[in-house]
């Protein structure tokens, strides 16, 4: 029985296709590399010294699809595959519509025509919007912000009542926080194309040479410091809460939408002072204008996620900078030569 990796190349596919393998599963991937390097399955094979067999296609291709789920007995799906950069989404709305709603229908309809019963979906604390209070609990209101928080909203929607009207379905929506880190062997991490949106691949760069300065978005949010506020977490320990979500719904039917996030929350300037700690590299910076869309903090409450999955996130702020400084110094360019 294998697990298929939708997006599997991608930044957190490519560490949950490592856990997975350490954990004995067979994993299968489809991944059209639109954000992404081939690169990755060689060294996923360097560090679990397994092979993982990948379709490079698009999953919004039916018939791609129907040739994956023949050829290999697929168990679960877990499915990344998508789009993910915010300002990207308010200029090209449509491609993200298209792209991400697309891939989600198409799943679920090869995934019913193969008896495939069972997914986890990378969802994420985007379709929170503005949060009225923090930590922030998995039944609180949700609404977006920008389109590609609604094809995050629009997709759990999709994949619910698909679950609902197939009795025999469990789904797993994973509201991610905000993933950091690398793997310890340095040779996976995120590998942003272009100017990097999120922080810490800028302040890694930063750290490498790439670029000159931090530019801190706004320092008068209503925060301890009075910089923004997220609940970062390892991408290791979101990697193995994907394995226990694909145990969780081995176990159960029907639907349940569960945070993956440490409960937490860390300042841009603790993140900074947390960076240089780490890594003993000092990072320039500067305070410069507030980031449109963006809000004064963002945390999990994490209990669903022990409770229900038995997860909790275990790696520390100085684990996560460590290890994202190992794969940047380690791959000035990334997967690039
Ligand atoms: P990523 O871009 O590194 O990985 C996504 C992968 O999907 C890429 O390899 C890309 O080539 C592939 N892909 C995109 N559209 C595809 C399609 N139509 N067919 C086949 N492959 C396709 O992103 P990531 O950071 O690994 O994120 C994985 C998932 O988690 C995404 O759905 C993202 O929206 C979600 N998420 C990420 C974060 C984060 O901060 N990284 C936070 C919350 C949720
Ligand atoms: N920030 C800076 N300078 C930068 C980049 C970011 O000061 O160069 C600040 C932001 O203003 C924010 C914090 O660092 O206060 C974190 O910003 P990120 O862009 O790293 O992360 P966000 O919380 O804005 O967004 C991330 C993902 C989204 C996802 C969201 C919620 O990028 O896809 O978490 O899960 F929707």
């Amino acid at each position: 029985m294998a697990v298929l990796l939708t997006g599997g190349a991608g930044y957190i596919g490519s560490h949950t296709c490592v856990e997975l393998l350490a954990a004995g599963y067979d994993a299968v991937i489809i991944d059209n590399f639109s954000n992404s390097s081939e690169k990755v399955l060689e060294r996923i094979r360097e560090i679990s010294g397994r092979s993982v067999v990948c379709y490079n296609a698009d999953v919004c291709d039916e018939s791609a699809l129907r040739r994956v789920f023949s050829e290999n007995k697929i168990d679960c799906v877990v499915h990344f595959a998508g789009l993910k950069a915010v300002g990207d989404s308010v200029k090209h709305p449509l491609e993200y519509y298209q792209n991400n709603l697309c891939a989600t229908m198409t799943l679920l309809k090869v995934m019913n025509e193969f008896d495939v019963e069972r997914i986890v979906f990378s969802s994420s604390a985007t379709v929170y919007g503005v949060p009225k209070s923090t930590p922030i609990r998995e039944d609180a209101d949700r609404w977006c912000t920008n389109p590609y928080g609604w094809t995050k909203y629009m997709s759990e929607q999709i994949i619910s009542d698909t679950a609902k009207a197939d009795g025999n379905m469990s789904a797993v929506l994973l509201r991610y926080f905000n993933p950091i880190g690398a793997h310890e062997s340095g040779r996976i991490g995120e590998d942003p194309t272009g100017i990097p949106n999120n922080l810490l691949p800028y302040i890694t760069q930063v750290a490498v040479g790439r670029r000159e300065h931090l530019n801190v978005f706004g320092n008068d949010y209503n925060t301890h410091d009075g910089t923004g506020v997220r609940d970062y977490l390892h991408v290791v320990d979101l990697a193995k809460g994907h394995i226990r979500a694909i145990e969780y719904a081995q176990k159960n039917t029907g639907v349940i939408a569960v945070n993956l996030g440490t409960g937490n929350g860390f300042s841009v300037l603790d993140i900074v002072k947390a960076f240089e700690r780490a890594t003993g590299i000092r990072i320039p910076y500067k305070i410069a204008p507030r980031r449109p869309g963006d809000i004064d903090a963002c945390y999990a409450d994490a209990s669903l996620a022990l409770e229900k999955l038995g997860w909790k996130a275990e790696l520390s702020i100085d684990d996560m900078c460590r290890s994202a400084w190992n794969w940047q110094k380690n791959n000035p360019n990334g997967y690039g030569e």
